[in-house]
């Protein structure tokens, strides 16, 4: 069974980004995979301090709060999936203090050989999704998690992605392209 976590990094736990998460985890074949969708904004995650302990010794974050629960499930999982809102053109500033946290792993690896993928929401769509999309790809890069693709919505209000069917064959898609995961 290999598992999928969702996160979502909308602090609008019915909004636009949720809307879409729920859609791919209804379209998961959950015989072979377990999907988890865990939303950022209900933990407390401390931003990176550069004090670079995760460069020495054991290779793990020091700092003392809850972000030690999603190292835990970004380890376990072999599909990472990150869901955020455009804000000003990137990620929420929760989904950048996951990202920012995920430095030990630059060096000890350990989410090298995963998948991941991503899902945008943004009220203009899919232009304004260009430079989180690329952050993402560098960062992914880095780390050695290979890129299943990025789903784009034009959504504005809490469930105008409804109306966005591009968005949601989208969805299609990337479900269809983890299954075929072996
Ligand atoms: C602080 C803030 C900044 C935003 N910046 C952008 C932006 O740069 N481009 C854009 O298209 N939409 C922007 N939006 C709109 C959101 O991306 C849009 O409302 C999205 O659907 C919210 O997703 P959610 O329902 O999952 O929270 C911004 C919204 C907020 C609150």
């Amino acid at each position: 069974m290999k598992k999928i976590t969702l996160f979502v990094g909308s602090p609008r736990k019915n909004g636009n980004t949720s809307i879409l998460a729920q859609a791919l985890e209804e379209k998961i074949d959950k015989t072979r995979f377990s999907v988890e969708i865990c939303y950022l904004y209900d933990y407390d995650i401390k931003p990176c301090v550069d004090c670079r302990a995760c460069k020495k010794n054991d290779l793990v974050c020091i700092l003392k709060d809850q972000m030690s629960q999603i190292y835990t499930k970004l380890e376990e999982s072999q599909i990472i999936i990150i869901g955020t809102p455009i804000y000003w053109f990137g990620p929420t500033a929760q989904t950048k203090l996951m990202v920012d946290r995920f430095r030990p792993y630059f060096v000890n690896k350990k989410l090298s050989g995963k998948r991941g993928a991503l899902i945008l929401p943004a009220g203009s769509g899919e232009g304004d999704c260009d430079l989180t999309i690329e952050m993402f790809n560098r960062t992914f890069e880095a780390l050695g998690i290979q890129q299943l693709g990025a789903v784009t919505a034009k959504a504005f209000d809490i469930g105008d992605v409804k109306n966005d069917t591009s968005a949601f064959e989208g969805i299609q898609e990337l479900a269809d392209q983890i299954h075929v995961i072996q």
